[in-house]
């Protein structure tokens, strides 16, 4: 009897050695990264790259599983996904965090950054990198910022000046600051998920939205719109963030690994989000369905001016000091 249990004794360490000995490679770290875009994007290319990364550096040990689309969880739902662990990385707009810190509103204030070195340049100084551990009371940690371009406004009517938006209704992602933004041209905006906009666009439920030129051209948003102002009126960049729980729960060396792999698809993503924008605008174009408007330095200014007052109500939340580093990445 006792040789028995002892034989029995061994088998279980031994199986439980095994176990681990084969360690990972038997059950892999699965990291499930949901978003909402198309694969040809900035953010699409930026995950199959950081998925070809962690297989070629961590093997067996650390697989990626990549959803586009929405396909696994969208605008209304991703987050909280992450923080009971059904998805391990995700990468929403800046303007979607708004339940979890108001700090980052600050992405959202319209015409505040001239252009995307502007954004660069603030996004990697001492206070931009700070923001990425504003959401730590809630469980989040921000693993890096990923840029997709300026947004342009499309609409099915010609938009020049700010009365000609006054009565429309837009589409906006979830942030009151955009919201703030349509009201100060006496638009109607609406706070609808991603996933929706070709249909509201379709139905005519809405007469248009902001978005880049990938995000339009990708989802072919512009079928429906037969003019697009190219305003550049606010930066549509993403935040990489993880839960706290999981990146905590990386063995050290791991975690090492795949925040470098996400650091280099980051940088390869930035290279994409660049070339695309003039790429995909070319695309609409070349399409002859929709007509690209630009302003003039007069029009533009009416712009600046109507939606100025915006900053100025949020300022108390995000931070005057934090809005004066943002602007002085301009110069
Ligand atoms: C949007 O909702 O319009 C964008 O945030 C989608 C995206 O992830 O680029």
């Amino acid at each position: 009897m006792f040789r028995k249990i002892t034989f029995l004794g061994v088998a279980v360490v031994l199986s439980v050695l095994m176990t681990s000995d084969a360690g990972l490679a038997a059950n892999p770290i699965t990291i499930k990264f949901s978003h909402v875009v198309a694969e040809n994007t900035p953010k699409g290319q930026m995950a199959i790259k950081f998925k070809e990364l962690v297989a070629e550096r961590l093997g067996d040990k650390v697989q990626v599983e990549v959803f586009p689309n929405s396909q696994l969880f969208g605008d209304n739902n991703e987050v909280e996904a992450m923080l009971l662990g059904d998805v391990q990385l995700i990468a929403p707009a800046l303007a979607k965090f708004e339940r979890y810190t108001q700090q980052l509103r600050i992405f959202d204030l319209p015409f505040l950054f001239r252009d995307m070195a502007a954004v660069e340049k603030f996004q990697q100084s001492a206070k931009g990198q700070a923001l990425l551990s504003s959401m730590e009371s809630k469980g989040l940690v921000g693993l890096g910022y990923l840029h997709n371009g300026l947004k342009q406004l499309s609409c099915t009517s010609p938009i020049k000046v700010p009365a000609d938006a006054s009565g429309l209704k837009f589409r906006i992602m979830t942030s009151d600051v955009l919201a703030a933004q349509f009201q100060a041209v006496h638009a109607v905006p609406l706070k609808k998920p991603f996933s929706e906009v070709f249909t509201l666009l379709q139905t005519k439920a809405i007469d248009g939205q902001e978005n880049t030129y990938s995000n339009i051209y990708s989802k072919n948003l512009f079928a429906f719109q037969s003019y697009i102002t190219e305003s550049n009126h606010g930066v549509l960049d993403y935040m990489l963030v993880t839960s706290i729980q999981f990146w905590m729960s990386l063995p050290d060396d791991i975690r090492k690994e795949v925040k470098k792999a996400l650091d280099e698809a980051i940088l390869y993503g930035n290279e994409i989000a660049a070339a695309q924008d003039l790429a995909d605008k070319e695309k609409i174009v070349s399409s002859k369905q929709t007509e690209i408007i630009t302003l003039s330095d007069a029009e533009r200014n009416q712009w600046i001016e109507v939606m100025n007052p915006v900053w100025l109500r949020f300022e108390a939340e995000i931070g005057r000091d934090l809005i004066d580093a943002a602007y002085q990445a301009n110069m």
